[in-house]
């Protein structure tokens, strides 16, 4: 995107975040708003700092991901501050200076102690809500993480602006180049940790500037839904991949996975199939709809194609009733992403606070809040053959709803996932990362 356009988005998203970050302070009674980007964390009895993870709410107002130590201080009606710590170090590179689309719109006080930033933040008798991690507390200036400040923004967080719409694109881009590199790796006979470097490689993303740990799961390992492992050696034969991989940008996430089997077979028979339905959830994406409707349906259309794949030989409806579906499609349908790849809030029932409960039996959907314009969510279905949840099935007096020996048939594969992002608009929905796959491929 070119330049001009992205400083006219980044101005309106400033302005959006210092309209939400006026209403918030008005609704907690603070007069200003202190955010530190966070500190680094050592390992117990050891030197040796943990990946340092910016305070998402501070990389929403700016996109410095790796600056510990810096503060931003927001006074409604005057410019927002920027307190950037740039130590003198020559162990480590230190943060450069502050370049791009922001800068013009931040006073910036730069120093070289993490402890000079305490004569630039307010005063003790200031009334300031300050969101961060407990250890960020500097003199005076301990979180507070006011309740009403904060349920405010989590709340409005799940409306993007352009920008960060335009942000949530851009890191869209680089997954789909690694989703792409990584499916040549897998046919060509890598390994899950050869198909992970090759993925790293393309998205230009070290594991640890990823959104998640990859998800990079060949054969059976499709089954675990966060299998993490990565063998270093390929399994043979090499029949099945489910890849749930991520890339970042200007603090911002994408999140996708896809299935791949190596062969034209009846695995990439039910790929296509969760495939379709995947689309057909992907187009319930729409203002006024109930996130937790899709998550139903989605149970009703995995139940379908294990019953067209003869793998149960009860109906859909019965088995989603009977919990039966729930065995091969364990989780929830997805989730608000953003500024974190599991944004906050989707449970918010309104901007001071509440949830919406969960449908009773789905204790891992991860939002259940009605859909409106500028909301970005995953849609995740899956199918899996998980022994675990099929040995609970026999012990619940569920073993004649499913045919085992079509299980024993697909046990080899693992599983199945399919995930896009996906954009509410007052039209029809937009599939972040169908069209960015179309628009690289
Ligand atoms: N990558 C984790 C998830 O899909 O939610
Ligand atoms: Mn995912
Ligand atoms: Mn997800």
């Amino acid at each position: 995107m070119p330049s001009d356009d992205i400083r006219a988005l980044y101005a309106d998203h400033l302005s959006t975040l210092t309209e939400r970050a006026d209403a918030a302070l008005a609704r907690g009674g603070f007069d200003q708003l202190v955010i530190p980007s966070g500190t680094l964390h050592y390992q117990a009895f050891d030197d040796r700092d943990y990946p340092y993870a910016v305070n998402p709410n501070f990389k929403h107002w700016l996109p410095l991901t790796n600056a510990p130590g810096s503060w931003l201080v927001y006074t409604p009606g005057q410019k927002p501050r920027l307190i950037f710590l740039q130590p003198h170090d020559y162990w480590h590179v230190v943060p450069s200076d502050p370049s791009g689309a922001w800068v013009e719109h931040f006073d910036i006080t730069v120093i070289r102690n993490a402890d000079d930033a305490l004569q630039h933040l307010p005063d003790a008798a200031a009334r300031v809500a300050v969101l961060g991690e407990p250890q960020s507390a500097l003199g005076h200036v301990v979180p507070n993480n006011p309740q009403a400040v904060l349920a405010y923004l989590d709340f409005y967080r799940a409306f993007k602006t352009p920008y960060e719409v335009a942000m949530i694109r851009e890191a869209t881009r680089r997954g789909v180049r690694a989703h792409r590199a990584a499916e040549r790796a897998f046919r060509a006979g890598a390994s899950e940790f050869g198909i992970h470097l090759a993925y790293c490689q393309a998205a230009g993303q070290d594991a640890a500037e990823l959104p998640y740990g990859n998800i990079i799961g060949l054969n059976e390992h499709g089954a675990v839904l966060h299998y993490m492992d990565r063998d270093r050696v390929p399994p043979r034969p090499s029949r099945s991949m489910l890849i749930d991989a991520g890339a970042s940008y200007h603090g911002y996430a994408c999140d996708i996975t896809r299935t791949y089997s190596s062969n034209d077979d009846e695995f990439q028979a039910m790929i296509d199939a969760v495939d379709a339905a995947q689309r057909g959830l992907c187009d319930q994406v729409r203002d006024g709809t109930d996130y937790r409707q899709i998550h139903q349906d989605a149970h009703l259309a995995m139940a379908r194609i294990l019953k067209e794949f003869g793998l149960i030989t009860v109906d859909a409806e019965t088995a989603v009733q009977t919990g039966v579906s729930s065995a091969f499609f364990p989780h929830g349908i997805g989730h608000g992403i953003g500024l974190q790849v599991h944004d906050v809030a989707g449970f918010a029932e309104t901007d001071a606070g509440g949830t919406i409960d969960k449908p009773d039996g789905h204790p891992y959907l991860r939002m259940t809040r009605v859909l409106a314009p500028g909301m970005v969510v995953t849609i995740e279905p899956g199918i899996y053959f998980i022994d675990m949840l099929l040995e609970e099935l026999k012990q619940k007096g569920l073993a004649d709803s499913v045919d085992w020996a079509r299980v024993d048939a697909f046990r080899p594969y693992g599983g199945i996932r399919i995930e896009d992002e996906v954009l509410c608009t007052d039209g029809g929905p937009v599939n972040i990362t169908r069209e960015t796959w179309r628009e690289i491929a």
